[in-house]
């Protein structure tokens, strides 16, 4: 059975698509077999295997909003153990129609649930908000991995989403676990950024990955050539990351966790 991980955060730009993309190339590249769902109406996920250049038949949306079966919607990139769904949103009107779709929070999971033994992993990049689409995320998931850029506000605001998803998981699925913290962009020039690292480690102890993703140019360019980084450049640090954080993830799927509703305390659990 696979392990469903949601990648959210009410921020942007701080490194989902970019992990859900290399961390499930990385999985499928270990023998995984990996689903990336894209879950944001922007598609970044098509965008980032330049999917717009081919013609995509059908999407998340077209499942969510037109009930067509998830299978019709997924697409072989050509990459063994890989699979993606785009969202295939083409203007407003149908954006909104998928997020009013979306208030029934237990659509997704429902979605899912039929393709769910296909695969190890099954990977949603979640919009940067806390709207229906990512609760229907969180009430799908196994567990939630949150990309966090080592910046000045992200200790308060980490906090915050946490209480967030806390009581999103009391409501609609106690059974949410916490994959981790996951630093990116990590500049090892800037002092600042290893000062709030140490206070992230400190604050959340246990249950930041150890993996942290530096900011790497190899990572910025791949999806300009509409690859992973891994296919772009497997020895640039980028790739070496998303790698070590693949392992991180397999080595720590057996390991007794917590649900998301315990406190924050143990293991790679809130
Ligand atoms: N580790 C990194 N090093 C350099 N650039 C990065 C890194 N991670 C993400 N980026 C770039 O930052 C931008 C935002 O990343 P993205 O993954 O799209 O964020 P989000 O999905 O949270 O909005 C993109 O242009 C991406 O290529
Ligand atoms: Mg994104």
């Amino acid at each position: 059975m696979s392990e469903v991980i949601a990648i959210a955060s009410q921020k942007g730009g701080v490194g989902k698509t970019t992990t859900a993309v290399n961390l499930g190339t990385s999985l499928a590249i270990l023998g995984q077999r990996v689903l990336l769902v894209d879950l944001d109406p922007q598609g970044s996920i098509a965008a980032n295997f330049h999917l717009e250049d081919i013609n995509v038949e059908y999407g998340l949306f077209d499942v969510i909003v037109n009930k067509i079966p998830l299978a019709l919607a997924i697409c072989d990139i050509g990459l063994d153990n890989l699979e993606i769904v785009p969202t295939n949103i083409k203007n407003e009107e149908e954006e909104i129609n998928y997020f009013t779709h979306a208030l029934q929070v237990r659509l997704l999971k429902g979605i899912l649930s039929k393709i769910r033994k296909e695969y190890d992993y099954i990977i949603l990049d979640c919009p940067p908000s806390l709207g229906t689409v990512t609760i229907n995320a969180l009430t799908a998931a196994d567990a939630l991995l949150i990309p966090v850029q080592p910046e000045y506000f992200s200790l308060k605001a980490l906090g915050k989403f946490l209480r967030s998803i806390k009581n999103i998981g009391k409501k609609h699925n106690p059974q949410l676990k916490l994959k981790g913290i996951l630093i990116t962009m990590f500049d090892r020039r800037l002092k600042r950024s290893k000062a709030i690292i140490g206070e992230l480690q400190y604050s959340f102890k246990n249950i930041v990955f150890e993996t942290i993703i530096p900011r790497n140019s190899k990572l910025a360019e791949a999806p300009a050539v509409g690859k992973p980084v891994a296919l772009l450049d497997m020895s640039s640090p980028g790739a070496v990351a998303y790698f070590k954080l693949a392992e991180e993830i397999i080595n720590s799927r057996n390991r007794r966790t917590k649900t998301i509703m315990k406190g924050i305390s143990g293991e790679q659990n809130v």
